[in-house]
């Protein structure tokens, strides 16, 4: 599990007054806000007889154990202990490099030297005034983050699991256009549908005349950023659709599961943001389900390695990308 990466810790909704506990990659964690408003992260264990702190309250930013009452600033200092006036060095808790942007409050859970110099994943569109980025879904998935890295670097299963909202033909696929490319760190899928018909969602979302170009454009960043453009054209419009998937593990077998949606059509229109909202929402969690029934199944199956087909090509170089750097990170923790 890489750890010298940003995060997606929650969203900036979820984190109002009160402290947010979560695991992520393996870590309890709690999230808060300062006075300011400024999103701070601490490990979320009291060292006095760790209780989780986000079952605190925070006054005036300061975090305070629901237990017996100590308090920790933002850089996880104790600042308060009732009845004693001396403060033990061992009462500093672990505080973690967070940032916000995006909608997003962002956590990195490796060396935070190194966070100095790197960015969440770049998302322009969410702050830009054409799109309305106002949905983000959160899921909590039991199944390995792999799992949905997998799902989305194969979007052939849109075809399938997906047949009823944003299918296409499964016939396409025996001519399918696909076309992977690996660069460094860097893998998309793109298919681009010529003179087809528009899916039945897209065409309620926003309908063009008809025969239209479709194009899916998924592009990967590690350790597990999805970002998919789903473009609806005519030589009239153009119509584009984003979805940034941000997948954070929580432990080897289950993780936090975001999907942050961006359109440009219909900007202010808010009965289709909760159309759109219930639309995906219902496509997510067909992708939940069936990584949640995977990793179900993995418990028969005595790690039994998966079946390559020829669909996997961009899989199999996300993987290969992951074992590359994940060594490269126990080497420079070693
Ligand atoms: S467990 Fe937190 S103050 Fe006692
Ligand atoms: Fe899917």
């Amino acid at each position: 599990m890489l750890k010298n990466y940003w995060y997606a810790a929650c969203t900036s909704e979820m984190l109002a007054a009160q402290p947010l506990g979560r695991i992520i990659c393996n870590e309890p964690v709690v999230i808060f806000r300062q006075q300011d408003g400024t999103a701070s992260i601490l490990r979320n264990v009291c060292p006095h007889r760790q209780a989780p702190l986000s079952m605190g309250s925070v006054h005036g930013g300061v975090l305070r154990c629901a237990y017996h009452g100590m308090e920790f600033d933002a850089g996880g200092h104790c600042v308060h202990i009732p009845s004693q006036d001396v403060i033990p060095p061992k009462a500093h808790i672990k505080s973690y490099p967070t940032c916000e942007r995006y909608g997003f409050v962002w956590i990195w859970p490796g060396d935070p030297e190194l966070a100095l110099d790197a960015e969440p994943p770049a998302m322009p569109w969410r702050e830009d005034k054409g799109w309305n980025t106002e949905i983000i879904q959160y899921f909590h998935v039991k199944g390995s983050h792999l799992l949905m890295n997998d799902n989305l670097l194969d979007l052939s299963h849109v075809a399938f699991l997906h047949a009823n909202s944003i299918g296409f033909d499964s016939k396409r696929l025996d001519n399918d256009p696909l076309e992977v490319t690996v660069q460094d760190n860097y893998v998309s899928t793109r298919r681009v549908f010529k003179n087809t018909i528009q899916a039945p969602a897209h065409k309620a979302w926003r309908e063009l005349a008809e025969p239209i170009d479709r194009t899916q454009l998924a592009e990967w960043h590690p350790p597990c950023t999805i970002n998919i453009l789903a473009r609806n054209e005519n030589a009239h419009d153009q119509v584009d659709l984003r979805a940034d998937h941000l997948i954070t593990p929580e432990t080897g077998t289950t993780h936090h599961y975001y999907v942050a949606m961006s359109r440009n059509f219909r900007i202010d229109d808010a009965e289709l943001t909760s159309k759109l909202d219930a639309d995906a929402r219902r496509v997510h969690n067909e992708d939940l389900e069936i990584a949640e029934a995977q990793q179900n199944m993995k418990q028969w199956t005595n790690g039994a390695p998966d079946m390559a087909l020829k669909a996997d090509k961009a899989v199999n170089a996300s993987h290969r990308i992951l074992e590359r750097l994940e060594k490269a990170e126990a080497q420079r923790t070693a």
